[in-house]
């Protein structure tokens, strides 16, 4: 018995048609996945079920009968809640105030009533949350936890998570599988996004596929599997980028020693962290997130202010260096906030010569045309789907990724940074970033690969680190690395504690 069927859905965006008439049903107490590369059309059509966007043609039935849900509220109305990646919360209110604010009648409860009303949800419905502590004090995890709780406290019998997991460590993924289980068989419907193939494959009973913006098709899990969903994904088999080479070490490029730095709650983020990377080799720094990763990518990228410790780039000493500074001895970030490295309200092609503005203005005015040249060049070579033109916010991540990437990899530096460089993408995307990562590895670059995708380090790095609370584990080469050294280094044992043995490369 479908719960939602939409039929015919056609969403267009100026000349591109974003949903190509899309037929999509959910049945009653499944979790069904929505999967697609980036651009896919996935978000759009979880939109225009919750009302955020209109069906240019097409209908929508709940409960077999046709509904309009020009607004969420309408949405709300008909029982479809949807959680984004971009919270909704009040960071100065607590919980409990965040789950009944805006509710009918919530003024004449008292605090500590809402409080074991929420309680009482988060028991009943296996989602835990903690109703007295104020919303800025919680981690993503926990955040998301209550934009369920808020969804489902409004009487949602079906839930949109769009890329839920992407934001998630290990541990926050299996509470939230947990919560989702246990919502099935009460008979709610999950309507789950992800680009994680075996996420997909563990928790969800059917799933759809899309390619550019038209359907490929619904598949149940127990007659898939991943190779079968990334073929329909993508049209091809093969996927997996990996280091096939051994190194060819050609002399450290960047050095950092003994570096500290507060993190952003003014508490030490970084403890004296010290490697070396060489020409031609990647460095991975593997760890579970909030280790101090973002603060290492932060400080290389002269985004923040070591507090002790140096940086050499080449043997010259770039400690303290703002990013121009950086990037000017040869420095390229790929940051892990994509948002904070572009503007939102320029264009592609102004994105593309941000931070090189000099190169293309003269006399204090810019040259148009060749800012357009260049976006041109670097969109075919990097097979960018945009147009120059293009406000950059209108791009899939996976497209503003490779945004980010011609532009720091054009000028051919001798260090790349990349910091969870392949976060939110999908297969394709990802294998082209690495490839990439690759390439500048090959032609003599020095790659410090920050990421908590511990396939990926294995995948590419030639050395690999384990970072945890800011300081590294150990450093040892990537042929001596095995899931279970690496894993119990993420939780902070040293190498030496674990393997006293001379693999162990202090470098
Ligand atoms: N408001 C908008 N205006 C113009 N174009 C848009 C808008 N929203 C989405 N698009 C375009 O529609 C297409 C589908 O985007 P959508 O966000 O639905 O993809 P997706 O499958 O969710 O991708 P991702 O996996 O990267 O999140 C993309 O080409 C995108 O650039
Ligand atoms: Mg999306």
């Amino acid at each position: 018995m479908p719960v939602i069927q939409m039929q015919g859905i056609v969403k267009r965006f100026a000349s591109l048609t974003a949903n190509n008439h899309i037929n999509f049903d959910l049945e009653q107490g499944e979790i069904h996945a929505l999967l697609g590369e980036n651009g896919a059309g996935k978000t759009t059509l979880m939109r225009i079920l919750y009302g955020l966007y209109h069906a240019d043609e097409g209908q929508i039935l709940v409960n077999n009968h046709p509904v309009t849900i020009r607004s969420p509220h309408d949405a709300i109305q008909n029982g479809i809640g949807m959680v984004t990646q971009h919270f909704t919360l009040v960071p100065t209110l607590t919980v409990a105030e965040n789950l009944t604010l805006g509710q009918a009648g919530s003024f004449i409860l008292n605090p500590l009533e809402i409080q074991r009303q929420v309680e009482k949800d988060s028991q009943r419905l296996g989602i835990p949350v903690k109703p007295a502590a104020l919303v800025r004090h919680l981690s993503v995890g926990e955040q998301q936890r209550v934009e369920v709780l808020k969804a489902l406290s409004r009487n949602a019998r079906v839930l949109i998570l769009d890329e839920p997991t992407a934001v998630l460590v290990p541990q926050e993924v299996e509470i939230l599988f947990d919560a989702l289980q246990r919502l099935r068989q009460e008979g709610l419907s999950v309507i789950f996004i992800s680009h994680k193939l075996p996420e997909v494959m563990t928790i969800c009973d059917r799933i759809t596929v899309l390619r550019d913006g038209a359907l490929v098709g619904t598949v149940a899990k127990s007659a898939t599997t991943a190779t079968e969903l990334a073929r329909m994904m993508v049209g091809r088999e093969n996927f997996g980028v990996a280091r096939q080479s051994e190194r060819q070490p050609a002399g450290p490029l960047l050095q950092v020693e003994a570096l500290q730095a507060q993190g952003s709650k003014g508490l030490p983020a970084l403890r004296g962290v010290g490697f070396m990377v060489e020409a031609g080799e990647i460095l991975g720094i593997a760890g579970v997130s909030g280790n101090g990763q973002t603060e290492l990518g932060r400080v290389l990228a002269g985004m923040l202010r070591p507090s002790g410790g140096h940086i050499r780039v080449d043997d010259k000493n770039l400690t303290g260096a703002g990013p121009a500074e950086l990037a000017q001895a040869g420095v390229g970030c790929i940051l892990e906030d994509r948002h904070a490295s572009l503007v939102d309200d320029m264009t592609v092609a102004e994105n593309l010569v941000l931070d090189q503005l000099d190169g293309f203005s003269r006399g204090g005015m810019l040259n148009r045309a060749r800012i357009l040249e260049n976006a041109r060049k670097w969109i075919a070579e990097y097979q960018i789907k945009a147009s120059p033109n293009d406000p950059i916010r209108q791009l899939s991540g996976g497209n503003m990724q490779k945004v980010i990437l011609a532009r720091n990899l054009s000028r051919t530096p001798k260090v790349v940074i990349a910091a969870q460089p392949t976060r939110g993408l999908d297969v394709g995307a990802t294998d082209y970033v690495r490839s990439k990562l690759l390439e500048q590895r090959a032609r003599g670059a020095a790659v410090l690969l920050i990421s908590e995708d511990l396939d990926e380090i294995m995948a590419l790095a030639d050395r690999i680190a384990v970072i945890y609370e800011g300081s590294l584990m150990g450093i040892l080469p990537a042929q001596a690395a095995t899931v279970e050294t690496l894993g119990l280094m993420m939780t902070g044992k040293t190498l030496e504690s674990i393997r006293p043995t001379p693999e162990a490369d202090h470098a």
